[in-house]
């Protein structure tokens, strides 16, 4: 475990769990945090990591931005802000591209920044009663830094995107399935389990194959359907030399002896790949 002053980071077998550490100020990310997050996820060793779950402190996930430290005091200071921003979207990008799975485990608040946080993980697990906004325009401006990228990306339907942005009237996190932004919602009580429950069917998994699905459906949805058969059977053959042809070697051989039902099973990883 390492420590900082506003995240506390834990690894254990192939999961990184990130807990945004500001409870008393509902885990606003401060220009500290993005420094620390920056650096975090530069230089955490993403061979031993397959999954990472990024939760909240308290009674909270993420009130957004730090509305004093990030925009309010530095406003004067063109070096400070330059500092923030890219500490801030650099590791908001680098969540956005990280080569593990990345799962948003929704505790609590969900505000702003906290809802692109969580809309650009892969997968977001929320309790039902969480309560999530776009409050920008409660405070007069509409949201940036990748957040109107976020809601747009999460909530397919114009209409009701539209109008979270414009009211900035809030959503519970089981509404929030609803629209497309959380992928499950259970009680808080349940939440911790559901998230183990996901992180075990991940990790059963080998971490280059979770990192290649993320990368083939970036690219494809944005592809016609011919490239997009080229792409896939290219990254296929990709994957394939960089684990060793094991779904050949392995999984393929141990299902030709009938020892799993690949419908609802994973075969067994002899080595990690
Ligand atoms: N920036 C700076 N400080 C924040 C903050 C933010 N985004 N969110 C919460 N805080 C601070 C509060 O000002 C308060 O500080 P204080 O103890 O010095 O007074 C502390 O965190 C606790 O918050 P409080 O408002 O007392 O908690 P609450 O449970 O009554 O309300 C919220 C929770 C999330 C509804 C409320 O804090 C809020 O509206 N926060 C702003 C959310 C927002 O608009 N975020 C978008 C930013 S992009």
């Amino acid at each position: 475990m390492s420590t900082y002053d506003n995240v506390i980071v834990e690894i254990a077998d192939y999961v990184a769990t990130i807990t945004l550490n500001r409870p008393e100020k509902k885990n606003c990310m401060s220009p500290a945090l993005h420094a620390e997050m920056h650096q975090i996820m530069k230089t955490m060793d993403w061979k031993k990591v397959k999954v990472l779950v990024i939760t909240g402190a308290g009674q909270s996930f993420c009130a957004g931005m730090d509305l004093e430290q990030c925009f309010l005091e530095p406003f004067d200071d063109p070096e400070k802000m330059e500092e923030i921003n890219t500490n801030g979207f650099g590791w908001f990008t680098a969540v956005k591209n990280c080569p593990a799975v990345t799962i948003a485990k929704v505790n609590g608040w969900c505000f702003g920044g906290g809802m692109e946080l969580a809309g650009i993980c892969d997968i977001v697990l929320a309790a039902e009663d969480t309560v999530w906004g776009l409050s920008e325009v409660n405070f007069g401006i509409f949201p940036g830094g990748g957040t109107t990228w976020a809601y747009a990306n999460n909530i397919p339907a114009r209409k009701q995107a539209l109008y979270y942005a414009l009211t900035a009237e809030t959503f519970t996190g089981a509404e929030g399935v609803g629209l497309g932004y959380v992928t499950r919602a259970v009680p808080l009580a349940e939440l911790d389990a559901e998230c183990e429950r996901v992180v075990g069917l991940l990790t059963s998994k080998g971490r280059i194959v979770l990192t290649k699905t993320k990368e083939v459906y970036e690219k494809v949805i944005w592809m016609d359907f011919e490239p997009a058969i080229d792409y896939e059977m290219a990254k296929l053959w990709e994957l394939s030399r960089e684990t060793n042809d094991d779904w050949v070697r392995t999984a393929l051989a141990s299902f030709k002896k009938r020892e799993f039902k690949p419908g609802t099973q994973s075969y067994k990883l002899t080595t990690e790949v």
